[in-house]
């Protein structure tokens, strides 16, 4: 979005200046190093012991690819990386790198050790790619200077750097690429408790007043995300300033968080849609994805990155390989009576339906 600050109508600046200040306190509530980060104690302990050993070598740390579901501080992490290295992060996108120029100048801007974060990684275009391959194994990449017979290709040394790549789709990365990583880290979804000293943080960071219950309904229904847990706290101190006393308590939490629409496991509408879909339309399933997609009017990669992750975590779907099918705890959560196919077959045959 283009906005310009010269002479701005009145509803923009509006505009404005609530975008700012959403993306600020987003920023703010981010943990900077690895002690105020809450969860991923696997990723943390690993991570202590590589930052701690490139330091005392005094090198860059080797190449990190982080992959896993959106909203779960992939970023956050990067950016927690370049603080404990005592380094600077450059921040990219896979689709932002649109010619190997760009690249080459991102990289060669780079100081030593520093850190260049690609998000989005398995975006990236294979020309662009390609230049990647002797940046992040050798330091060094070729570029032409010129066209036809007077093209000339010179080798340029870069510094010694660190490439953070993240994605939600690490399949989607090519061989040579991943293999390039010396660092794999798989984010997992967030445990309620861990989610819950994530309210407790970012509200004592924002001055909201929450008991102990009323953060721990909000991170119940949060899909084990951070992301959706600090957005929820935000939308429900609202409902708290505005209907209640200021103090978002369990019953606040949960009369605001019903009014959005997120039931008491954390499922939306679509979570909803999703499941009824499979039980009315295809028995319970198995379903292919892009029937499922169609059925609930979203994008294949939506259902697969943002919807299916908690659905499959929380035992509401599985993943067969004839498709998707709900489980014996979907019905129930819909209130429904439990029938597989095969349960229905068979009261078919006996002619009780
Ligand atoms: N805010 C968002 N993610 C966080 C995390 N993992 N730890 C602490 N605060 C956070």
């Amino acid at each position: 979005m283009s906005i310009n600050y010269s002479q701005p109508p009145e509803e923009e600046i509006v505009t404005s200046a609530r975008i700012l200040t959403e993306d600020a306190a987003e920023a703010f509530l981010r943990p900077r190093r690895i002690s105020e980060y809450i969860g991923q104690e696997k990723i943390k302990d690993n991570l202590k012991v590589f930052t701690e050993a490139a330091k005392i070598r005094g090198e860059a740390l080797d190449h990190v690819l982080l992959h896993g579901p959106p909203g779960l501080g992939k970023t956050t992490l990067a950016s927690v990386i370049a603080n404990e290295m005592g380094v600077n992060m450059r921040i990219t996108s896979g689709p932002a790198i649109e010619k190997a120029g760009d690249l080459a100048a991102l990289l060669t801007n780079l100081q030593e050790n520093d850190i260049l974060f690609v998000d989005e990684i398995h975006r990236m275009n294979r020309t662009v790619e390609e230049i990647l391959y002797p940046a992040m194994e050798d330091y060094s990449i070729d570029i032409i200077i010129g066209k036809g017979p007077s093209a000339n290709s010179i080798r340029l040394d870069l510094p010694r750097f660190t490439l953070i790549g993240a994605t939600t789709r690490s399949g989607q990365l090519t061989a040579p690429l991943r293999d390039r990583f010396g660092v794999t880290f798989r984010l997992d979804l967030y445990s309620v408790e861990e989610l819950m000293l994530i309210v407790i943080r970012s509200a004592g960071i924002l001055g909201i007043e929450t008991d102990r219950e009323g953060a721990a309904e909000i991170a119940s229904r949060s899909r084990g995300t951070p992301r959706i847990a600090n957005r929820m706290l935000k939308r429900v101190r609202d409902f708290a300033q505005v209907c209640a006393s200021g103090v978002i308590t369990k019953e606040v939490a949960d009369e605001a968080l019903t009014r959005l629409e997120v039931d008491e496991k954390g499922l939306d509408s679509v979570d909803r849609r999703m499941l009824a879909g499979i039980i009315d339309y295809y028995g319970g399933g198995p379903v292919g994805l892009e029937t499922l997609a169609a059925t609930v009017n979203e994008e294949p990669v939506t259902i697969e990155d943002v919807y299916e992750p908690y659905l499959l975590q929380q035992g509401f779907i599985t993943r067969t390989p004839r498709g998707r099918c709900v489980t014996r705890k979907a019905y129930e959560h819909l209130g429904l009576e439990f029938k597989s196919d095969m349960q229905y077959e068979i009261q078919l045959s006996e002619g009780n339906v």
